[in-house]
Parts: C-alpha cells; sequence; structure tokens
C-alpha cells in the first residue's frame, strides 16, 4: 500500500524541518526562557532542559531513525545499525529529558504525574523501551527464526509508528501546557513568546506528518536481504 512517491524528497523536507524545530525550542529556552542548567537556584532553567531533549532526542532523533531506511544511501545491514544506535540515543535522551521534568517538580515541591501530558509521556517512554527491546532480540541480537522475523515485521513497523505517533502528539501536549502556564502567569496570548511556542508545536507536528509520509513512500530499490518487508 505504498503510496506511488519517490521518499528521497520528502525525507530531506524531515531533515529542514528537525533543523528548523530544534533551532526554535533553543531559541525560545535560551532567548525567552534564560537558558538552561543541571544544578541552579533558579529551577525554571532545570526544567528547560526537559522541552529541549524530548524534541532532539524522541522527536527529531526517533524521527530519523524511523527514516532511516528511506533517507540512507546505505546496505540494509548498515542502516538496519544506523536505525538501532538513532533509536537507542534517543529512548536515553527521553530518559533524562523526563527525569529532568521530575527534578524540577521534586526541587519544587510540586506533584508528579498529574497531568494527561506526564500520564501519555510515561505510558510513550515505556512503549519505546519495550519497543526497542523487542527490536533488539527480533531483528539484531540473538536474532528470531527467519519466520518469526518475517511474522514480527509488520507488527514492529506498525506499532513502531503508534508510538512515535503519539510521542509527538504528546509534545504538542507539552507546549500546551507550558505556554498555558505561562500565560496564567502573565506572558501575553499574542505577545512574540506565544506565537514561537506555537509555531515550534506546528513545526514539531509537521516533522512527525513528514516521517510518517516517508515511511508509507517508496524507498531506494534495494536486493531482498533478510528481514526485508513491502512497505505498508
Ligand atoms: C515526547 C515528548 C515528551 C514526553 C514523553 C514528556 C513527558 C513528560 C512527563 C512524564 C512529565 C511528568 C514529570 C513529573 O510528573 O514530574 C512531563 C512534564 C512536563 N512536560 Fe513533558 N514530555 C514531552 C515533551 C514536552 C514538551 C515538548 C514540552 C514543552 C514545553 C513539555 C512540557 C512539560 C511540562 C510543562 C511539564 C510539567 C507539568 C506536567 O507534569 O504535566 N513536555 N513531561
Ligand atoms: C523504539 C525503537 C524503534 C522504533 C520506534 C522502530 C520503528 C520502526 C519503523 C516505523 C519501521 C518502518 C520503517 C520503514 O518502513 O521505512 C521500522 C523498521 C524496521 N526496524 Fe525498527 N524501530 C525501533 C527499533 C528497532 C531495533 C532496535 C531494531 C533492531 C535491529 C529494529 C529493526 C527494524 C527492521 C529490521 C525494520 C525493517 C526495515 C525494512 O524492511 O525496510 N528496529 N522500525
Amino acid at each position: 500500500m505504498a503510496l506511488g512517491v519517490s521518499a528521497t524528497p520528502l525525507t530531506f523536507v524531515v531533515h529542514a524541518l528537525g533543523v528548523s524545530a530544534l533551532v526554535l525550542v533553543l531559541v525560545w529556552s535560551i532567548y525567552f526562557r534564560g537558558g538552561f542548567a543541571w544544578e541552579a537556584t533558579d529551577k525554571s532553567l532545570i526544567f528547560n532542559l526537559h522541552p529541549f531533549l524530548m524534541v532532539l532526542g524522541l522527536i527529531i532523533l526517533g524521527g530519523e531513525a524511523i527514516i532511516s531506511y528511506k533517507s540512507l544511501p546505505f546496505r540494509k545491514e548498515v542502516k538496519k545499525l544506523v536505525h538501532l544506535i538513532l533509536h537507542a540515543i534517543a529512548l536515553a535522551l527521553g530518559i533524562v529529558g523526563i527525569y529532568t521534568a521530575f527534578k524540577n517538580h521534586n526541587e519544587t515541591g510540586v506533584a508528579n504525574l498529574y497531568s494527561l501530558h506526564s500520564w501519555i509521556g510515561i505510558g510513550v517512554i515505556s512503549l519505546y523501551g519495550i519497543q526497542w527491546i523487542f527490536g533488539f532480540l527480533v531483528f539484531f541480537y540473538p536474532k528470531g527464526s527467519p519466520a518469526l522475523r518475517s511474522e514480527s515485521i509488520p507488527w514492529h513497523v506498525v506499532l513502531g509508528l503508534l508510538v512515535y505517533v503519539l510521542a509527538v502528539g504528546n509534545a504538542t501536549l507539552g507546549y500546551l501546557e507550558k505556554l498555558t502556564f505561562l500565560e496564567s502567569s502573565g506572558v501575553e496570548k499574542f505577545g512574540s513568546e506565544a506565537f514561537l511556542v506555537n509555531f515550534t508545536a506546528l513545526v514539531t507536528l509537521l516533522f512527525g506528518v513528514f516521517v510518517i509520509f516517508s515511511v508509507i513512500s517508496q524507498g531506494p530499490v534495494e536486493e531482498e536481504e533478510d528481514d526485508s518487508y513491502s512497505s505498508i
């Protein structure tokens, strides 16, 4: 059911949107919110690490990992390794990013896990971890039998896309929540910071949309190797 268009131009759009999303998050965090810190008396600097690490990790590196089969000009085995490593970095940054939100809450006496965003966030990071472990065991080491691998691939792809869509959706909830907090403590509703945050959320969302478009379009033609599946 792949779309009859080549994935290559779509993957360029993904890269461009990824760089834009990262620049926008950095401008927001550094110029408007005062930058980053691991230890500080101003605890909001610890919080600022949260959106930055989540967007860089789960969203951008996670998205680049997903499209690596479509965007890279290498052999399948090499692309598999890049896919696995980028997802591992994304997962690690996601875990540290969530830790910074907890750290900020604990050091400011705010309750943990009270919001829809935080509940979905715990679901996303748990599913992402499970997906990575299953992917590793079935497709990399010790590797399942050929029958198990070919039966697992459609599940791996569909569940991988599902957890990724949930991550992108949850990031937009996070932007909305943070901006709502800021607006209730004085940030103007139609001011430049509010526009910047909403545009950052839109670019993040578009990045996710183009990741999905890339996955369901035509990848480079390659020789059949093990672990192949015809694109959904
Ligand atoms: C996939 C991306 C994301 C995931 C998985 C995620 C996950 C989480 C989790 C688990 C918490 C709870 C921390 C606690 O209870 O102590 C949290 C808090 C928070 N996050 Fe995110 N987050 C993501 C992206 C973002 C983004 C992009 C923003 C934008 C600013 C954001 C804003 C917030 C805010 C304001 C809080 C504190 C309030 C609350 O607990 O809901 N998050 N996040
Ligand atoms: C949380 C981590 C992971 C997520 C979200 C994920 C997601 C995905 C997605 C969406 C695809 C479809 C790509 C496409 O058709 O263009 C895919 C393909 C694939 N993934 Fe993963 N993956 C993860 C981890 C892993 C790991 C650790 C391995 C181990 C090697 C792996 C092996 C594969 C293989 C073999 C394919 C099939 C590629 C093809 O035949 O075109 N994945 N993955």
